[in-house]
């Protein structure tokens, strides 16, 4: 897929998530803190109200007196019409005052009864309440009452009603009360206040949360832009990485990383291609030579022969060959499934010595067999005797005539080592670290004539690391080379 195809880049998504989120969060704890604010100022403001009832109803029912079951009013206060005789005669506003003092807003509010709840003294503006009954009862009985009232305007006043007593006897019953209108006119203010910088606030912090997004997913934005210019043809390119230590620079770093292992592999893969195209060539260009020859001139039969010999020879060297390179192509699919039976690793040491032994006197070379311990391991048959096959075959391959090839199964913990010892040409140090890739030949002239392509240690190493194992050589020039393969043992061996 070209990389172009993606999707343009815009990163609208988290952002106006984080904006989103910021915003609700912000949104409750504004929410919260009116509903607190406006719950405490209520509740403030209205046992101020109450206090100063409280403190007004105890002043009234101090100049109240009870003698001789006749209740006396004195208008301690100063402030109850209709007991102070100048404040209703002589007086030129007296219909505006009087007007004042029937408004439940701004006139005095005060009730005073007897205990059958007959009125003693009302104030004018009294009348405009609706008081209920219990507000009578309540008193007499002992317990003073408080509640909110509803006057004929629709104005909610705060009523307080106590009982007046001498020496401990009820004779009657005192109500004072105030207005709410001050009170309402106030929550109502702060409501509307509060209603007017809310949505300011909330777009102040939406607008703050998406800049702040922005800002921080910019970095990521760059990095993004800067991976993509980077294509499959110039994977030596890096990401910059800033200096933050944060995330970012984490990510910048993981970007070239992977980068860099992509370029490995795609660098791997190129060569391979390359290398498997010229071992392919090289068989095919022999069998056209050997054709080209023949068809030149006239041959006899037994020249005919030699000739189909040598074609047959190649022609297996190239299915090796392309049986080698699908398996490891196989392998690097992943594709190769893996028996997991248990096999005694000695036995199958010795059909291979037996399978391999006419070879060796072939090349005059011993084949010995040192210590065979039983050991069982979980894995392939089949794979294993590849893997063993081709160690026992390097060995004969690499040792001259009169040399000695010896093989052994040994037994360590948990662990079995199968080790190939010969005294063969040996292995430069210099060659020892690269013996396992695809294509190395330490002497590709003597692999050659010997017939290597170089992809036979490749495949012992895949096949024992997917069992699990590992495998490891010493050697030394001219003195020979030992290979060991340790495998884990089996867990439970049967019987
Ligand atoms: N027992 C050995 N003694 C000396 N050299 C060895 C031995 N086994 C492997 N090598 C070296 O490792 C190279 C890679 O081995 P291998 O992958 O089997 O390829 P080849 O097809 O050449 O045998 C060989 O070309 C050879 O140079
Ligand atoms: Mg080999």
């Amino acid at each position: 897929m070209s990389i172009t195809r993606l999707l343009p880049i815009r990163l609208p998504g988290i952002r106006a998530l984080l904006t989103l989120w910021y915003t609700a969060v912000f949104a409750t704890l504004i929410l919260l803190f009116c509903f607190i604010l406006y719950t405490t100022l209520k509740t403030s403001l209205a046992s101020g109200i109450d206090t100063a009832l409280h403190l007004r109803t105890q002043q009234i029912a101090g100049g109240i007196s009870y003698e001789s079951g006749k209740i006396t009013i004195q208008d301690v206060t100063g402030e109850l019409p209709g007991l102070d005789t100048n404040a209703t005669t002589g007086d030129p506003n007296a219909t505006i005052q009087a007007n004042v003092r029937s408004d439940v807003n701004v006139g005095i509010l005060v009730r005073i009864l007897d205990t059958k709840g007959q009125i003693i003294y009302i104030s004018p503006a009294f009348h405009a309440l609706v008081v209920p009954s219990t507000s009578i009862s309540q008193p007499l009985h002992g317990a003073p009452w408080q509640g909110t009232v509803i006057a004929h305007n629709g104005q909610a006043v705060r009523l307080y009603s106590a009982a007046l007593t001498d020496n401990g006897n009820i004779f009657g019953v005192v109500q004072v009360g105030g207005s709410l209108e001050q009170l309402t006119t106030t929550l109502q203010s702060i409501t509307i206040a509060l209603l007017l910088i809310t949505p300011f606030v909330l777009l102040l912090s939406a607008f703050g949360s998406y800049w702040l997004a922005k800002g921080a997913l910019r970095p990521i934005h760059r990095l993004t832009l800067s991976a993509r210019n980077i294509k499959a043809g110039d994977l030596h390119r890096r990401v910059p990485v800033p200096q933050t230590k944060d995330e970012v620079q984490a990510l910048a770093l993981t970007l070239n990383e992977m980068i860099r292992r992509l370029d490995q592999a795609f660098t791997q893969q190129r060569r391979f291609v390359a290398d498997a195209s010229h071992e392919l060539r090289t068989p095919v260009t022999v069998i056209r030579n050997i054709t080209e020859v023949a068809l030149a001139q006239p041959l006899n039969l037994e020249e005919h022969l030699a000739v189909l010999q040598d074609l047959n020879a190649e022609a297996e060297r190239l299915g090796q060959l392309i049986n080698d390179l699908l398996t490891l192509a196989r392998a690097d699919e992943g594709q190769i499934q893996l028996d997991r039976e248990l096999v005694r690793l000695d036995l199958l040491a010795y059909d291979v010595a037996a399978s391999i032994e006419s070879l060796a006197v072939e090349r005059s070379i011993t084949l010995q067999i040192e210590q065979m311990e039983p050991a069982t391991v979980e894995g392939d048959t089949a794979r294993l005797i590849l893997a063993m096959m081709g160690l026992v075959d390097n060995a004969l391959t690499y040792t001259n005539a009169g040399g000695t090839v010896t093989l052994s199964v040994e037994v360590t913990g948990t662990s079995t080592c199968f080790s190939v010892r010969d005294t063969g040409i040996g292995i430069a140090p210099e060659d020892t670290a690269h013996i396992f890739e695809r294509f190395y030949r330490a002497d590709p002239a003597r692999s050659r004539s010997a017939g290597g392509s170089g992809l036979g240690l490749a495949i012992v190493d895949w096949v024992v690391r997917a069992h699990g194992g590992s495998i490891t050589v010493e050697s030394q020039v001219g003195k020979g080379s030992i290979f060991r393969v340790i495998l884990p043992m089996a867990v439970s061996i049967s019987v």
